[in-house]
């Protein structure tokens, strides 16, 4: 089963039980959520722009500063940024309902993007 089938059965395939997920429109999307977000919050250290020594021990590769690099790495964006206690950004930072927004985002249409 592909990642994308699977996110939609676990995510969006049950939104009357889960409170109304994905019935935002237009959806939460890398223009008008996900690239302001990370540029505030992720791409200071994890930017592809960035050398070894800029980026505050951010991994290199780890780049999210494109929405290419947010799907290659999105399930551990995922675990590092939904849960307050996940560790990323490592000063904290966003707020509940961003780190909720970017749950959503994940959910219901970021490995459906095509770059703009
Ligand atoms: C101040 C610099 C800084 C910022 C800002 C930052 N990170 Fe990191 N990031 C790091 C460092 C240092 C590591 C390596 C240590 C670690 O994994 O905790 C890392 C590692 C990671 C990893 C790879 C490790 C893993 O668990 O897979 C991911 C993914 C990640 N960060 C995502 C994010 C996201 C998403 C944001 C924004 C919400 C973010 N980071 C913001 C410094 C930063």
């Amino acid at each position: 089963m592909s990642l994308g089938l699977f996110l939609w059965l676990a995510g969006c395939g049950a939104p009357a039980e889960s409170g109304g997920a994905c019935d935002r429109d237009p959806p939460l999307s890398y223009t008008n959520f996900g690239q302001g977000f990370m540029g505030r919050h992720c791409a200071g250290c994890h930017s592809s722009l960035l050398p070894e020594d800029h980026r505050n021990g951010a991994p290199l590769g780890i780049d999210l500063d494109t929405l290419e690099g947010v799907q290659k790495w999105a399930e551990r964006v995922r675990v590092r940024t939904v849960p307050t206690d996940g560790g990323m950004p490592p000063g904290g930072g966003p707020t509940e309902q961003e780190r909720a927004m970017v749950s959503e985002w994940l959910d219901c249409s970021l490995l459906v993007e095509e770059a703009p």
